[in-house]
């Protein structure tokens, strides 16, 4: 009997469920989109229920249009989208509201108020991360705060928190009757509340944050046995689970210290593996781990997180109207030689790394009546690539060398256009794999590997193929003031936000 590993992939505009077989070919595929909302500035929000349902579908789905039985499947690997918060109720299953995306900045003023507590300054020692709008702690205080009597049922043990693997899972394995309450070291190093040393909830962090450790999951490593599906289809083992860019960094094999990847898509984020020392960076990146095999150390990363890179062109798309798809904007941005002095700050989160601004918004700078719709298009591919160089430049003060090339993924790679500028900009190669999907596949990795489908990494990495390579030719000066243009708009978004 052939047998399979499955992938999920909850993204923040869709859910995935990839088979993939032990050559690491992508046998089938299904794919739902969920609904955002937007029901104020700078908020976003989804329905987690619906993410649910979607997963009743695609499953099923990916399995019967591959005639593939679900006894077939050895093992299943969960990746998601990182610090969206959900909360629901342990007997009913019925989340508390909808749940609260990694992008939305309505703790702004929550997270100005506990910057200037004391223990605030401790923060970053304790968990390797900044104290911002972006982590899931902030969110679940604000629910907390807000939905009446949630706090007393939080106390009560009658409400579960989790990220999106956790509340997957739990419905996976049972939901009300028995559902496994877990999270993985990759999803907890996004909350603010797990101590990046011990790899556990942090006894200071919570009472920080004042979060009620009975609503939280355990926390596992990324492998082992995470129980088995018995709902939406009965029998599958979950193997696996990781935020789902610790997932690429899997998927792109990035096993040893030093190595790099960047996944280009709503938000676009850049992991370098740092091995088993948590580097604790002085340049606006965070300490986050990489993934932690069942029984073995963890393996950790620098990450620098930029909030809105593919979700600008989306943005482009359905709110501006100058394209139709997606794809489109390169063909925009290639009726035009240059940005014609034009630069967006797609501050729409605030900043990321490595400026982490709340306050700021996004901006567009240096109109004149010589503007075009091509100028605007370019000017929204080379905003993806001028943050990228910041979070580059960032990794490199930290680490003192300055990286050789980049692996990229994501769906922005297939942009010809894009993927060259940022070569011109970073000064590096800049490295496509053959095999696109790194998030789903890292995630089946992890999962076939626990399952023993895999033998051991050495393996996982032969299957990496280069496909595609983009090689810097800017002129050094023209770049330098570009990026000083870019730099000056950029620091033009501060302050924009009313508190
Ligand atoms: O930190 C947020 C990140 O995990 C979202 O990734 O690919 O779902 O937009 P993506």
């Amino acid at each position: 009997m052939q047998r399979y590993v499955m992938a999920i992939d909850q993204g923040t505009t869709s859910t995935r469920c990839i088979l993939f077989d032990q050559r690491a070919r992508l046998v089938s595929v299904a794919q739902r989109e969920h609904r955002q909302w937007f029901p104020k500035p700078g908020w976003v929000e989804q329905d987690a229920v619906e993410i649910w349902r979607n997963i009743d579908r695609i499953v099923p789905q990916a399995l019967r249009e591959s005639g593939i039985a679900a006894e077939q499947v050895v093992a299943l690997g969960i990746a998601n989208q990182r610090e969206t918060t959900v909360v629901w109720d342990r007997r009913t299953g019925a989340p508390v509201g909808r749940a609260i995306v990694w992008q939305d900045v309505r703790t702004e003023r929550l997270v100005a108020e506990l910057a200037e507590r004391p223990g605030a300054e401790e923060i970053r020692d304790r968990c390797g991360l900044p104290l911002a709008t972006y982590f899931a702690a902030p969110r679940l205080r604000w629910l907390l705060d807000t939905t009446p009597g949630l706090r007393a049922r939080a106390e009560r043990g009658d409400v579960l928190f989790g990220t999106m693997e956790t509340w997957i899972i739990w419905n996976l394995t049972g939901g009300t009757d028995g559902g496994v309450h877990v999270t993985d070291v990759t999803n907890a190093s996004r909350t603010l509340l797990m101590n990046v040393a011990t790899l556990s909830w942090d006894k200071d962090l919570l009472a920080f944050f004042d979060i009620p450790a009975l609503m939280l999951p355990e926390i596992r490593p990324s492998t082992g046995d995470y129980g088995v599906t018995r709902r939406v289809v009965a029998g599958i083992p979950i193997r696996a689970a990781l935020g789902d860019q610790q997932a690429a960094l899997f998927g792109q094999t990035c096993f040893s210290r030093g190595q790099t990847k960047c996944t280009y898509g709503t938000g676009s984020f850049l992991l370098m593996n740092t091995g088993n020392s948590a580097v604790r960076s002085t340049h606006g990146l965070l300490t986050t781990i990489g993934y932690q095999l069942a029984g073995e150390p963890a393996v950790y990363a620098l990450e620098g997180s930029i909030a809105v890179t593919g979700s600008l062109v989306q943005w482009f798309r359905d709110n501006l109207g100058l394209i139709a798809t997606a794809p489109e904007i390169e063909t925009l941005a290639g009726t035009v030689e240059d940005n014609g002095g034009c630069y967006i700050v797609p501050a729409f989160s605030g900043l990321f790394a490595p400026r982490w601004r709340s306050d700021a918004r996004g901006i567009i700078v240096g109109l004149t009546s010589y503007i075009t719709k091509g100028h605007l298009a370019r000017a929204v591919l080379e905003a993806t690539a001028w943050q990228t160089r910041e979070v580059l430049d960032a990794m490199n003060a930290d680490l003192g060398v300055n990286a050789a090339a980049i692996n990229v993924d994501g769906g922005m790679t297939s942009d010809n256009l894009l993927m060259q500028f940022i070569a011109d900009v970073l000064d590096i190669p800049v490295n496509r794999p053959m095999i696109s999907e790194t998030v789903s596949l890292g995630a089946a990795y992890a999962a076939g590997l626990s399952a023993g489908y895999w033998p051991d990494l050495e393996g996982l990495r032969r299957n990496w193929h280069l496909a595609a390579q983009w090689l810097p030719s800017m002129d050094p000066a023209y770049r330098e003031a570009e990026y000083d243009n870019w730099r000056r708009a950029a620091e033009l978004s501060y302050g924009w936000a009313r508190r």
